[in-house]
């Protein structure tokens, strides 16, 4: 049994799929690590401490020609899938957002399976496999720094010789794992933090982060499915949360952005209009610009200004934190690994259900269980 671990080739992908200390566990396990030279080295992982950690370093070809099973943090290329074996190969990564037919394509020419990452179940059991919440926890933490550096105040209140400083007002949409991480990180630094989210569940754990719920009687048990995930609101529920951000929105100084529905394009609860009631000098962090943006004006990847409010919408925001990003992302991996590695081999079960859940392409077939 050999695992894989090749060098991201995304540009700025900083994240490695398992960091030395993982695959230190897998060689103590008897599984066989093969680390693509680099691999580590966005993430100060360099090749020595893989050698340490008992892999082998390798050129690209090696690891994707010759690994039964192949971790990746992105979607492979075409080019990198064509250099897989044809002997039941797999790939465990992120497949991202965009057209798939390509990519199952090219799995089934290498007879491959393709195991995605954010298709891991929301069990119990697979909770430390998530890598889309270790990942969001980055994510929103880092979210409220690059607010925090845009804007033209400070964030705690503070009582100084020269006066007292107002602490700033930070306002966080949707309070999933990011949304509750920028809470607590709005909080650490010493904001006046406020969140709203349409699941009435997280009206709680918004309140134990020591932050205020906005509107809480627009949240409702019924707008979250089984699984956790919220759902789309109907035109009548969008208007009422609406016009609850609107008359928020004109006494905050910071939004962060976190609202999205699985598979869909994210919410759009700041209009253009919205934003021309926000204070000057205030901003706008929205994590959701990848899946169109919370707010009217985001451009993915951009910085843009409107009538002096800032709305930034950063993208991969998780690996700008390459070592811990990557330590939770490996930590991830490696217990999905373990799941998957029987007495010494790689046993892939479409009836298990973490397996089912995550299979895009088994041997060679588009999977549809
Ligand atoms: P997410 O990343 O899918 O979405 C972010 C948040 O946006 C969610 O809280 C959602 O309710 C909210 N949202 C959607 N539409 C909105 C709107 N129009 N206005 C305001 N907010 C809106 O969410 P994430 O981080 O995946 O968390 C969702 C839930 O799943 C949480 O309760 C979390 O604790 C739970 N969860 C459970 C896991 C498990 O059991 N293994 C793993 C990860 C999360």
């Amino acid at each position: 049994m050999r695992i894989g671990v090749p060098r991201e080739t995304l540009e700025g992908e900083r994240r490695v799929a398992l960091v030395p200390d993982a695959v230190s566990r897998l060689v103590k396990a008897g599984v066989e690590v093969v680390v693509e030279y680099g691999a580590g080295l966005a993430a100060f992982s360099p090749d020595e401490a893989y050698a340490k950690a008992g892999a082998r370093l390798a050129p690209a070809e090696e690891v994707w020609g010759r690994s039964d099973l192949v971790t990746k943090v992105r979607r492979p290329s075409d080019a990198e899938i064509a250099r897989l074996h044809d002997e039941g190969a797999a790939v465990v990564a992120l497949v991202g957002m965009g057209p798939q037919e390509d990519l199952l394509a090219r799995m089934n020419e290498r007879k491959a399976s393709f195991l995605a990452l954010e298709r891991v179940p929301r069990i119990t059991r697979a909770q430390s496999m998530d890598v889309l919440s270790s990942q969001a926890t980055v994510a929103g933490y880092k979210a409220v720094l690059l607010g925090a550096s845009e804007l033209s105040r400070l964030l705690p209140m503070l009582t100084t010789a020269a006066g007292t400083l107002a602490p700033a007002r930070v306002f966080v949409l949707g309070a999933g794992v990011a949304g509750l991480q920028a809470i607590a990180t709005a909080k650490r630094l010493g904001a006046v933090v406020s969140a709203f989210d349409i699941r009435a569940a997280a009206a709680e754990q918004v309140k134990s982060l020591g932050a205020s719920f906005v509107s809480g009687e627009l949240a409702s048990a019924e707008a979250q499915t089984a699984g956790g995930y919220a759902k789309q609101q109907t035109a009548d529920e969008r208007g009422r949360t609406l016009a609850a951000i609107a008359e928020h929105l004109p006494s905050v100084d910071l939004v962060i952005g976190t609202a999205q529905i699985p598979g869909k394009p994210a919410p759009e609860l700041i209009t253009g209009a919205m934003l021309q009631r926000m204070r000057p000098g205030s901003v706008v962090v929205d994590l959701a610009a990848e899946t169109g943006g919370n707010c009217a004006v985001t451009r993915p990847g951009e910085r843009v200004e409107v009538d002096g409010v800032v709305v930034l919408g950063p993208l991969n925001v998780a690996a700008s934190v390459p070592i811990h990003a990557s330590q939770m992302f490996s930590r991830n991996v490696l217990t999905l690994v373990q799941h998957l590695v029987k007495d010494g081999k790689l046993v892939l079960d479409p009836t298990d259900e973490i397996t089912r859940a995550m299979l895009l392409t088994y041997r060679g077939e588009v999977f549809a269980p």
